[in-house]
């Protein structure tokens, strides 16, 4: 195979690591790839104790090509050890990119069930790991599923969801029917090579609602992922307060739209949808999301936080792509998920600050917070009477030119509903980058909301009463600010705590990494 330098390679393999690492807007304690681009977690699992994030990687530069899985370990999910690349394009089905999919433990053996990139389309491949999960060997029956199900229309038809029921292996591929929407094609094998197609387990309506909508559904879903949130696994009997779940992020001819759920029941052949939801309020900012059940039964999901920069400025600056926090996926009462960074996170807080609980009345003094940083995690606990509302200013220049803030309101008619939303209109001078508006409902009880934020750099983490939203900012300024204040009504504000975080790459890092 020849391998051709991409028009987009311009910044030489030896200088990407230290462009990556002088950029001020490179997040330190969310994962990031060495350098050059990275996109979908994959294979995320805990094996042997060992918890082991692969992820899409191109290690020649910022930019989507020739994806490679690239590999970090850890035993805490807050460091990570960079492990060499495990899966790499070869001559052969996946020769253009090796792209997302997912590790399952095959009766002692680790396997990798992926998309490999061939002739512009992508087909289920397989390989097998060492015990300890760094060289991987493919299998040579690959591609194990030689087309997509024949007489059917597909958009596209890529990424993996493989789980275990008795005996039997069951696989989903994401995919869309053509005029009609996403959808999630089941098949079934005893050794996870030789599969048989049992059909759709639902078909999507794409018709549905505007294609503009936050939760439109695209024509094909990318990256599904099915469980069971809550008590039991997939296929057993149901509590009901234990839903099944089917995450996909909604895709639409080359643009990645938004992450998506319903909740509903998985029985014999298909999905029975009841509701469908929104996963992240930031939308393309947690894209393809992938989950896994850790040693202690957690529900753990990873997501990618795409860029909201120009490609050529991402280029230039030797990388692309955060990982987001591992996020504790639970049930909430009104049987929808809701999500926490994992509690490990604590860990990297340093310097608490306590902001004296007050109550902040619409127009009045902003509190005096003496918090400020780039790496922050800030943990507020705050009641809004009906029609309130309250701005939290991050990353704020002193000047005031630039500042992020996040919004929670509260419905005047006493609801138990209101408003979570990211204003970025003013983060960034830079008028190139992404600063649409993201919001979305916020549940609350009494106008209580408890709100976490995660600042780094140009990540932002938000989780109100359990609803995330995610986001990417690119402040010019440098700006460190942290300010609280009630533009309208009366708030309470019972409790204010602030950290500071610690970074977790301490040492330089490798482009392609050797074992350890
Ligand atoms: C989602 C996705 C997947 C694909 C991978 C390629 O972001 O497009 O559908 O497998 O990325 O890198």
């Amino acid at each position: 195979m020849t391998e051709t330098t991409h028009p987009l390679a311009t910044i030489p393999r030896e200088e990407l690591l230290s462009r990556a690492e002088a950029d001020p807007l490179r997040p330190r304690f969310h994962f990031v790839s060495p350098a050059g681009w990275l996109n979908d977690p994959n294979g995320v699992s805990q094996w042997k104790g060992t918890y082991h994030l692969f992820y899409q990687y191109n290690p020649e530069g910022a930019f989507h090509h020739r994806i490679q899985w690239g590999h970090a370990t850890s035993k805490d999910l807050v460091t990570w050890i960079d492990q060499p690349v495990a899966l790499e394009p070869s001559a052969g089905p996946d020769a253009e990119g090796c792209w997302s999919g997912v590790l399952v433990n095959d009766g002692g053996t680790p396997t990798l069930v992926y998309s490999g990139r061939f002739e512009d389309q992508e087909l289920p491949c397989v390989a097998v790991g060492s015990p300890d999960l760094l060289e991987w060997t493919k299998d040579p029956r690959n591609p194990v599923i030689k087309a997509p199900p024949a007489g059917v229309d597909i958009t596209a038809y890529r990424d993996h969801c493989v789980w275990r029921e008795g005996s039997t292996w069951r696989q989903l591929v994401g995919s869309g029917i053509r005029h009609r929407g996403g959808t999630a094609f089941l098949y079934e094998s005893n050794d996870l090579r030789s599969w048989d197609y049992v059909g759709p387990l639902v078909i999507g309506d794409a018709s549905q609602g505007d294609p503009s909508d936050t939760d439109w559904t695209g024509t094909m879903w990318e990256c599904v992922d099915l469980f069971r949130a809550g008590e039991g696994s997939l296929g057993s009997a149901a509590a009901a307060d234990s839903p099944d779940v089917l995450v996909f992020s909604a895709w639409d001819d080359g643009e990645t739209r938004h992450p998506l759920y319903w909740t509903g029941r998985y029985s014999g052949d298909t999905f029975e949808p009841e509701a469908l939801h929104r996963l992240d309020y930031g939308g393309r900012f947690f894209y393809a999301p992938q989950s896994f059940q850790d040693d202690s039964g957690r529900r753990i999901m990873f997501g990618w936080m795409q860029e909201g920069r120009s490609e050529a400025a991402a280029v230039e600056s030797g990388w692309s792509g955060v990982m987001s926090l591992p996020r504790l996926t639970t049930v909430a009462k009104d049987g929808t998920l809701e999500f926490a960074p994992v509690p490990e996170i604590g860990k990297l807080r340093r310097n608490h600050i306590s902001v004296p609980a007050q109550v902040l009345v619409g127009a009045g003094t902003p509190a005096t917070t003496a918090v400020s940083g780039n790496q922050l995690d800030l943990e507020l606990d705050v009641q809004l009477a009906p029609g309130a509302e309250i701005r939290l200013g991050v990353l704020a220049s002193a000047d005031g030119a630039e500042q992020t803030v996040i919004v929670l309101s509260r419905d005047a008619d006493g609801t138990p509903t209101g408003s979570l939303r990211l204003d970025r209109t003013r983060s960034s001078l830079d008028s190139a980058v992404d600063v649409e508006d993201k919001s979305g409902p916020l549940p609350m009880t009494d106008g209580r909301v408890r709100l976490r934020v995660l600042v780094d750099r140009s990540a932002v983490e938000i989780f109100a009463n359990g609803k995330p939203l995610t986001a990417r900012i690119y402040p010019t300024l440098g700006g460190e600010g942290v300010s609280l204040a009630a533009t309208e009504g009366s708030v309470r504000l019972l409790s204010f705590d602030a950290w500071t975080m610690a970074g977790v790459f301490e040492e330089t890092r490798s482009l392609l990494p050797e074992r350890k």
